[in-house]
């Protein structure tokens, strides 16, 4: 039976507007480029050795070839190469040139792409020695795969119900794009090759410790970096072999892992280029990657987006994260989970909290109804603080008050009737806001010292505040902290007139434990961190969510075996890394861990639905029946009914069970309704009952949260961060109302189908304005006519302005206020303008580009034009008075419609040469 829909957009008008101008003030860094190096596509029939031949016989540019990408499959027909003697040649002059050659379909720099090891906890305790480990769950040591799911992302996502029914992904090979695994560890196969659980792939980088130039070999071992041995467990990990018990999403299938990045997180575009066509040309049944560029948010033009996109158009699923910019606000979903027909997933925080903590036993002089004397070891676990007790301990516990719900506990000096606290372990409770009540630790730990207390143990105010404790005072010698509900249990214990004695272990002997705390705050809401879509052209995005905050799994044998992972970026794990690739700015990419369980996912409806995997329809099912979640600001619980925005988690939190079992099909996965100017106002769909039985469905519709994609600020409006203001007032720009077309059926299903689209024209959202772009001197504007001394050494191709010379070279700062895919920066001649023979796109007289400009395909990242003296085709520019011209391409603009850039001109400055070596102002 099928039946047709015709859904009319009901454009209630919402609208959508942004926060602080914190990414105005800052020039956010672009990928690393790698110089006198392309990427290079060619028409499908062009041979890449003729090309190479016109390159040195026409321009006399003589190249070295790096990597050849594609060679067997007819998706990609290019290579990576090198210009030898670079020095003479302009970048984007020289990929022009290339441009232009018929043979050529495209032409792109190589970026370094650098990979965050990511936010991990760490055990805090020392590494224990095997078999030293307890651990607080429920599932004890010998786990057999029969034994039920209880992980918690699973259990979140439906995936435990599908392993219930042991399907487990059999019959699927997920290829993983990241940095190698560790597949000695027990849980991942404990080895490579045919017949292991990680069975096929290829290293791309090789192993030297500190990264270095690429020395590719067949075995995509990681001894050093761990990311990727994060992801293959959350992809497969074994819970027969495990632990801590757990499995991966899809236990059942192969791994193929594809090492993109060395020991120092390094790799390329072009590795990954080159990484993508040989999973797919080795004949991987998906694609998974937990990593993105963020740098050219929201745009899909990089290599890598495009050849992700052209996978995903031939049926392949590629899944990947959305990215963890979060705090950016709209339009910025990462490279390639931008790219079309590529699942983009974002980040749900787990609803339990795994920590790894230390271990600890105490014993109290109670007797029980049966007078068995209760002094057998109890267990505790506790984060130990600074400073720790240089020995191990046991000591009476001794508690400041007796309120679980005080704010304020040794805030002030204790009573006089306190007894002599030298011996005592005191017990108090963290204060939640330490500067709303004035009370620091150390505060505390002085009233406790006045005392004659050394030994402190805090009970955390809540399950996700549990951390390490520092108290700088005088005379304290050991502090822990332990978790609420022990706090409150001791207390009980001692408002009962129960004695507790506390061991508190030595610091070389103290034993890990992992612990998870249920998180009744954040938990099963969208992570604050996840980053928000649609792209700049209004394609959906992210299009589904699944638990990618705080994530247990394996981790690298050497470093403990097991970590908790989160999508947030942090510190990389090798800082002193040496990088052969030249870095001209420092990078920003980020990696995030909810889509490994996603990639999982859809190898678990391989088999249970049979056949071959359509990304398509995989998609659509993936899609209708994910589970959309409410609404949370990030900061206070809100559990409102209002549904969280479509552009922060697509359809919602996945559901595997629903899906592998969907017998309601769509043909289509989301409705487009795209802006004003191309407002698509009728949307036709069909529904097609797959089941044997008959339905009646019901269509509905579920109204999302609306949000203003923009804010107004003193320097106008900007792209708003996360959380954005809600729609409860006006403002100038206006986006966004969306939601879901809910349909229900008479066999209980709950379908959904998001739609999304902007109220306003994205043509006439300005780009650049007299605030967002000027001369400047770091953030601030310079006065007309200031004169710059400039020494000749800013000429030479290889000079690299660093920070101090954003106060002393002339320099344009540019804050998009959204992506553009085109800005040009013009140098006009002010003393002779008989020289301007140029023009900018809108007309303006000129001397030509500025070096190094123009850039494409930009979020919205601020950038710094520099005046080197040089324009684009090389030409030196004499002394004399100049002024720049920054032209920007609306989205959706046309190159030759002049209304459709935005154009700003900085004030006229003066320039002269000298001989040193440091410019000045
Ligand atoms: C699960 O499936 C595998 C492979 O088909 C089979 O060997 C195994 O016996 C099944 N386990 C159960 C509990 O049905
Ligand atoms: C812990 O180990 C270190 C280094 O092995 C040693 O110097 C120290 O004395 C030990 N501390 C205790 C309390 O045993
Ligand atoms: C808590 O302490 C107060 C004051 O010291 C006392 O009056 C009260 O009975 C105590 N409550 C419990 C449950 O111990
Ligand atoms: C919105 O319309 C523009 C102009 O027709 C088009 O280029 C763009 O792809 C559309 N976006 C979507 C998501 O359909
Ligand atoms: C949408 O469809 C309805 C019914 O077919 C039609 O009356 C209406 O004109 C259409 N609107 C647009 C904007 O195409
Ligand atoms: C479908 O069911 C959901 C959940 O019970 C409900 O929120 C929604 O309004 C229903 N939609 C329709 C069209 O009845
Ligand atoms: C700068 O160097 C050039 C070439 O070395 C020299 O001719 C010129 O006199 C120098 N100028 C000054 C001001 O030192």
């Amino acid at each position: 039976m099928r039946i047709s829909g015709v859904f009319c957009a009901l454009f209630a008008v919402v609208r959508v507007t942004a926060k602080t101008a914190a990414n105005a003030s800052a020039p956010a860094a672009s990928a690393n480029l790698v110089h006198g190096s392309y990427i290079v596509e060619l028409e499908a029939n062009e041979s890449l050795v003729d090309f190479y031949n016109a390159l040195s016989s026409e321009h006399g540019i003589k190249t070295e070839e790096r990597m050849s990408m594609g060679r067997s499959s007819k998706i990609f027909n290019g290579a990576s190469f090198k210009v030898l003697d670079s020095a003479g040649h302009d970048s984007p002059k020289l990929m022009d040139l290339i441009a232009a050659k018929p043979a050529v379909k495209s032409i792109w720099p190589v970026r370094t792409v650098t990979l965050d090891a990511g936010k991990t906890e760490e055990p805090k305790t020392k590494s224990p020695s095997p078999g030293s480990q307890k651990r607080q769950e429920s599932r004890t040591d010998d786990n057999d795969d029969s034994s039920p799911d209880t992980f918690m992302p699973h259990l979140m996502t439906q995936i435990d119900r599908l392993h219930a029914l042991n399907i487990t992904g059999k019959g699927f090979r997920i290829a993983m794009m990241d940095s190698g695994v560790d597949y000695t560890h027990p849980a991942l196969g404990g080895c490579f090759g045919p017949g292991c659980l990680v069975e096929h792939g290829w290293d791309f980088v090789g192993d030297a410790p500190r990264g270095g130039e690429p020395e590719p070999d067949a075995d995509p071992y990681d001894g050093c970096f761990g990311h990727g041995t994060h992801v293959a467990g959350s992809i497969a990990a074994q819970a027969s072999s495990n632990k801590y018990g757990f499995s991966g999403a899809a236990p059942g299938a192969k791994l193929w892992s594809y090492r993109c990045w060395n020991c120092a997180g390094v790799g390329s575009n072009e590795i990954l280029v080159a990484s993508f066509l040989r999973a797919f040309e080795d004949g991987a049944d998906i694609i998974q990657c937990s990593n993105g560029i963020e740098d050219f948010a929201g745009w899909a033009d990089e290599p890598w987006a495009l050849v992700a996109s052209r996978i995903a158009q031939t049926g392949v699923p590629v899944i990947v994260s959305g990215g963890n910019s979060g705090g950016r606000g709209m339009f910025s979903p990462s490279t390639p989970a931008s790219g079309l027909g590529v699942v983009s997933v974002a980040a749900v925080q787990n609803q339990n909290d795994p920590i790894f903590v230390s271990g600890g036993s105490y014993t109290t002089n109670e007797v029980d109804q049966n007078n068995d004397n209760k002094s057998a070891e109890n267990a505790y676990t506790f984060f130990a603080g600074t400073p720790y007790p240089a020995m191990a301990l046991t000591l009476p516990l001794w508690s400041v008050g007796n309120d679980t719900e005080s704010v304020s506990d040794a805030c002030s000096p204790l009573p006089d009737d306190t007894p002599d606290l030298s011996d005592k372990l005191v017990l108090l409770r963290a204060v939640p806001d330490a500067r709303a009540s004035n009370c620091y630790p150390p505060d505390q730990g002085r009233n406790i010292q006045a005392k004659g207390g050394k030994y402190m143990a805090y009970y955390a105010y809540s399950n996700t505040s549990w951390d390490e404790q520092f108290i700088y005072a005088d005379g304290i010698e050991g502090v822990i902290s332990v978790a609420p509900h022990q706090g409150a249990a001791w207390l009980e214990m001692l408002g009962r007139g129960v004695q507790v004695n506390v061991s508190i272990p030595d610091k070389n002997s103290t034993k890990e434990v992992l612990v998870e705390l249920e998180d009744h705050e954040t938990g099963g809401f969208a992570a604050d961190f996840t980053s928000w879509g649609p792209n700049w052209e209004l394609e959906p995005k992210p299009q589904v969510a699944s638990p990618g905050g705080r994530i247990l799994s394996t981790y690298l044998t050497a470093m403990g075996s097991y970590r908790v992972m989160s999508g947030t970026s942090m510190g990389k794990l090798q800082s002193s890394a040496i990088l052969s690739f030249r870095q001209d700015e420092s990078a920003d990419v980020v990696q995030k861990i909810a889509s490994p369980l996603v990639a999982g996912l859809i190898a678990l409806m391989g088999e249970a639905r049979g056949g071959k995997l359509d990304s398509k329809l995989f998609r659509r099912i993936l899609s209708t029946t994910s589970k959309p979640l409410p609404w949370f600001d990030g900061k206070t619980k809100t559990k409102a009914d209002i549904l969280a925005p479509v552009q922060q988690v697509g359809s919602g939190l996945v559901q595997a069970y629903d899906a592998v079992f969907a017998q309601t099909l769509f043909d289509v996965d989301s409705l487009r309704l795209n802006d004003t100017d191309h407002f698509v106002a009728n949307h036709t769909f069909t529904i097609e009952n797959a089941g044997a039985e008959e339905a009646t469905y019901e269509i509905g519709h579920m109204k999302a949260l609306s949000m203003y994609a923009k804010v107004s600020t003193l320097s106008g409006d900007v792209l708003a961060g996360y959380p954005n203001p809600t729609v409860d007032s006006w403002a100038e720009l206006t986006f966004s109302p969306d939601g879901y077309v809910s349909i229900n059926s008479t066999r209980a299903e709950h379908l959904v189908l998001p739609y999304l689209g902007v109220v306003g024209s994205m043509r006439s959202a300005p780009i650049l304005t007299p605030v967002t772009a000027f001369l400047a001197n770091y953030g601030s504007p310079v006065d007309a006519n200031t004169s710059y001394t400039l020494p000749r050494s800013v000429q030479d191709p290889a000079f690299e302005p660093n920070t101090d010379d954003d106060g002393r070279l002339p320099n344009m700062l540019l804050s998009p206020i959204m992506g553009t895919r085109l800005l040009h920066v013009h140098v006009v001649a002010l003393d002779e303008t008989s020289k301007n023979d140029m023009k900018t796109p809108t007309g303006v007289p000129c001397l030509g580009a500025l070096g190094g400009w123009p850039k494409r395909y930009f979020a919205a990242v601020s950038q710094r034009a520099y005046f080197l003296g040089l324009l684009a085709d090389g030409t030196v520019l004499p002394p004399g008075s100049y002024k720049m011209v920054a032209s920007a391409l609306r989205i959706f603009g046309d190159e030759s419609v002049a209304e459709d850039w935005d154009v700003i001109e900085t004030v006229p400055f003066s320039v002269q040469y000298s001989n040193g070596t440091a410019p000045s102002r």
